[in-house]
């Protein structure tokens, strides 16, 4: 693709549509959030407000590290600390389905949502690329109307109106695009991580406690398999314990999977032979710098049957 061409069309279509009003974007740090944060920055200048809702899910020091690097290129991103409705909303909970539910309805009607209407901006920046709107079409994905799901009547809140630079991009575009502006290759070549983040790796509930172990349990998986090429690598807590033994103790300790995947689009995956050091690597870091695990397994399962993350 001629992303020149691209980049040239979406800043005068961005300025063309806004005019003099001001527009307000979430990013998440991922490719598309941050692309799209990139090109309204370039079109729109300071009335485009950018937020990073910190929910508590994401993994070691990330809200931090994606705000200092869009410092580092001149785009000032709000932190906007969510912390305690997130996991006030997730208390008691263990279905997978209710978790997921609960984390898109504090996004969306708490806490963005209200971002949203107090801001006064009309437009609302969104890094819907063609594949989500092609899996929404085929059933395969939620319906998102962004509108509706932040809680505006699009009748009632006459104005608002969606900016969507990415729509007509696939996701190799989208990194093509964002080679192309020079962003950091953090971003460009970031691994897929998930909207509820961490919380898709808890089985059972998500408590402030368990999202500290899974998140150490991370930073060792993606220190230790960030070098092996995988489409995907993570730590995933599960719910049971099981007996070990530490400094002659018997304890009832945590359990930690590792998964690691090749893949080309997530819709189908394998495991990734890992050699047999490198397990034995991952499996001694994690059940002694990681407190309370006594147990590492690594999953085998191919998706099908299994999915990627755990709920
Ligand atoms: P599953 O677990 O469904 O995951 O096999 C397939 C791919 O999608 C990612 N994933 C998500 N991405 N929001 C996202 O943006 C989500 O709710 C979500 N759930 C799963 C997952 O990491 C994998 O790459």
């Amino acid at each position: 693709m001629d992303c020149k061409a691209f980049v040239e069309e979406q800043i005068s279509q961005i300025r063309k549509t806004v005019g003099k009003a001001t527009a307000i974007n979430a990013l998440s740090g991922g490719v598309d959030s941050s692309l799209v944060t990139v090109l309204g920055h370039r079109a729109l200048g300071e009335r485009l407000r950018t937020v990073f809702i910190d929910n508590d899910l994401m993994r070691e020091s990330e809200p931090q590290r994606v705000v200092a690097m869009f410092a580092d290129m001149g785009i000032p991103v709000e932190l906007v600390d969510a912390k305690k409705e997130f996991l006030g909303a997730l208390v008691g909970l263990t279905n997978p389905e209710e978790k997921r539910q609960a984390i898109t309805d504090t996004f969306y009607s708490r806490v963005f949502g209200r971002l949203v209407k107090e801001s006064g901006a009309r437009f609302l920046m969104h890094g819907t690329i063609l594949t989500d709107i092609e899996e929404t079409v085929a059933g395969i994905k939620r319906q998102h109307n962004i509108l509706s799901q932040l809680g505006i009547d699009t009748k009632e809140a006459y104005g608002y109106a969606v900016v969507e630079p990415l729509k007509t991009l696939r996701k190799d575009d989208v990194r093509a695009v964002c080679k192309f502006l020079e962003l950091p290759a953090q971003v460009t070549n970031r691994i897929p991580f998930p909207g509820p983040a961490l919380a898709t790796r808890i089985v059972g509930e998500v408590t402030r406690e368990r999202l500290a172990t899974v998140r150490k349990a991370t930073a060792i998986v993606e220190e230790e398999l960030g070098g092996t090429g995988a489409f995907q690598y993570l730590a995933v807590l599960l719910k049971d314990r099981a007996t070990g033994i530490r400094n002659n103790k018997r304890e009832f300790g945590q359990i930690i999977v590792v998964r690691c995947i090749e893949s080309t689009d997530a819709r189908q995956a394998t495991a990734t032979e890992l050699p047999w050091t490198t397990l034995n690597r991952l499996s001694e870091r994690i059940t002694t710098e990681v407190p309370d695990v006594s147990r590492c397994l690594y999953d085998l399962t191919p998706k099908p049957p299994a999915t990627v993350e755990y709920i």
